[in-house]
């Protein structure tokens, strides 16, 4: 018998390890995890198995087919927004042809036990490409229909694998004579930008939040690359997790969207320096805009609207602004450093 797991790309990420730890911690689930880069010491007890490989190499999926029987793939092996513009090439492959594969993998799992597989996508607030400055300043929140113009590579490889979650799920092979539904289970979170106490994340653009906080926490001087009145927003990683199991557990009935807004609170970045130098007085902060990577933050919206989620999944972090900072992110981070 094949062993029932659930799979996790870019298992070594932020999310991933936040993910693999909760899923450990609380549930009776096996993971199987999957990522290019070696696994973390700490996280490998957690996970019926650990494959270090390439979510492009089409053999290695294939074997995992013969191997686990998987019930739900949480995709989140991705190339984010910053480093992606250095290569949009190969973030593409990467972020759309990866997803591809995964979809494809999840069609032959759902084919072979006959029942359908959950494939838990995070997309991100990058799909959103608001025209001009004044425009975002004067919108109120974005909703999931608006403004879908995204202007990074990996804003449109977000977008446009939501839309490839929704083919699978509700149009794969429309014509053939033989035609079955691909059994796939699409949903989908745009996650704003994230804050971890634990991890740091690596090549996006809404890193100056979490690299304020964890430089300021570790006495190194920190440059942020966005003026102080840029507003984003941003959510705590322990309510992402809880964004991502409560939408899988999701009654499939009660959902009248793929893919959801959800979110938390959206400081200013002079707000958060403002909560970060409260809690670390001596540390070396100085606003030095970088133009290129603020007009990308400039496109993205200063607060979305989760309603839907709310409505239809009883979406509801656990995390505001004050819990987030006082209660979580700077006590968690003062300990990790000191
Ligand atoms: N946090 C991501 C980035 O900045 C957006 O999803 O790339």
């Amino acid at each position: 018998m094949r062993k029932e797991v659930v799979l996790i790309t870019g298992a070594n990420g932020e999310i991933g390890h936040g993910l693999i730890s909760h899923i450990a911690e609380k549930e009776k689930t096996h993971v199987l995890a999957l990522d290019v880069m070696p696994l973390d010491e700490s996280l490998r007890p957690m996970c019926e198995r650990f494959i270090q490989g390439d979510i492009l190499d089409q053999m290695l999926l294939g074997r995992l087919v013969a191997e686990y029987e998987i019930r739900t793939i949480y995709h989140l092996a991705s190339i984010l927004s910053t480093k992606a513009e250095y290569n949009p090439e190969t973030a593409h492959k990467v972020n759309v042809e990866g997803t591809l594969n995964l979809l494809r993998l999840a069609v032959e799992q759902a084919t072979w036990q006959g029942k359908p597989v959950k494939f838990l996508y995070p997309s991100s607030i990058a799909v959103y490409g608001i025209p001009d400055l004044q425009t975002k300043n004067s919108s109120n929140k974005i909703n999931e229909e608006m403004w879908c113009q995204p202007t990074t590579m990996y804003g449109c490889n977000k977008l446009y694998c939501e839309q490839l979650g929704r083919y699978y799920t509700k149009y794969y092979r429309q014509l053939a004579a033989d035609r079955n539904s691909s059994g796939i289970d699409f949903r989908a979170l745009r996650f704003p930008g994230l804050i971890s106490a634990i991890t740091t994340p690596t090549g996006g653009t809404s890193d100056y939040g979490p690299e304020m906080l964890h430089h300021a926490a570790m006495g190194k001087k920190y440059r942020c690359f966005v003026r102080p009145d840029t507003r984003l927003p941003f959510m705590v990683m322990p309510d992402a997790i809880k964004a991502l199991l409560d939408l899988e557990k999701a009654d499939k009935g009660d959902l009248s969207k793929l893919v959801y807004n959800v979110t938390s609170f959206n400081p200013s970045a002079q707000e958060f320096y403002n909560i970060v130098i409260e809690a670390f007085p001596n540390a070396e902060i100085s606003f030095e805009p970088d133009i290129a990577r603020q007009g990308i933050v400039d496109t993205w919206p200063a607060d979305v609207d989760d309603t839907s989620a709310k409505n239809d999944w009883g979406w509801n972090p656990e995390f505001d602004q004050d819990r987030a900072f006082y209660e979580y992110l700077i006590p968690a981070v003062k300990a990790r450093y000191t």
